[in-house]
């Protein structure tokens, strides 16, 4: 039995006080109405709401990341951020290969593995986002590109690593475009990836890993997507920046 995560990806929203607000918010209703013992939540602010997040979820169980580090420790590379660095803060993960990060900033496969590598490194637990894009879908290649991201991403990286990794199917059609995938869509797309680990690293690290669904997740759709026996929780965008929203998808993951 996996446990579900369910995970806030904040992406560029929210100045320092509005993420210390909205923790403090989603902190209360986790606290007053929810129990953490059959899901995994985790917030992911920008990196400078980072530090406050980690401090005021201390004690509540809940989990703090940064949506992305860079893949080496330190240097000349102005306005970035090392995994050692997110590490240093106290936060436990760290999202590799968003859609977005591959989109408009040329984030391949090549660098999301080194990124996974040195996020792994520091004992970080990564969240590999992978997915594929309208065009794919149509043109019926989304299953060679789904096969290559996550090949080519997990290059090197062994069994025992995999403890702490976690995949995120997100189609980039899907992403805060209204559009979700359908409950069985998406878990055909878990089940195909599920069988890719199964030939790369065997059935009992397959059955362990945990794979999440990512786009439009909402309160109305969260619970058929969890329901689905390869889907275990979901990534949340937009529905991650109202605290009753985020909440409600939470519940639905219990
Ligand atoms: P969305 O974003 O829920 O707004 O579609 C998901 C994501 O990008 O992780």
């Amino acid at each position: 039995m996996r446990k579900k995560i369910v995970a806030g990806n904040w992406k560029m929203n929210n100045d320092l006080i509005e993420s210390q607000s909205l923790i403090t918010e989603v902190r209360g209703i986790i606290r007053d109405e929810l129990r953490l013992d059959n899901v995994d939540v985790i917030l992911f602010p920008t990196y400078f709401a980072l530090p406050s997040c980690i401090r005021l979820l201390e004690g509540t169980g809940v989990y703090s990341g940064a949506q992305n580090c860079h893949q080496e420790k330190s240097g000349a590379f102005t306005g970035e951020v090392s995994a050692s660095m997110v590490k240093a803060l106290g936060a436990s993960h760290v999202i590799i290969g968003h859609s977005e990060r591959r989109q408009y900033f040329g984030e391949n496969n090549i660098i999301c593995n080194a990124k996974i590598k040195a996020g792994l490194e520091q004992e970080l637990t990564i969240l590999y986002c992978i997915g594929e894009t309208l065009e794919e879908r149509e043109s019926n290649t989304h299953l060679d590109i789904l096969k290559s991201q996550l090949i080519e991403g997990l290059n090197e990286i062994n069994a025992q690593q995999l403890n702490n990794l976690v995949i995120a199917y997100e189609p980039v059609w899907a992403i805060g475009t209204g559009k979700t995938a359908s409950a069985q869509q998406a878990q055909e797309i878990h089940a195909f990836l599920r069988k890719e680990i199964t030939t790369k690293y065997g059935e009992a690290v397959a059955q362990r890993l945990r794979i999440l669904y990512g786009g439009s997740v909402k309160p109305d759709n969260a619970k058929e997507l969890f329901s689905q026996v390869d889907i275990d929780g979901g990534l949340i965008g937009g529905a991650s920046l109202k605290a009753r929203d985020f909440a409600e998808i939470v519940r639905a993951a219990q």
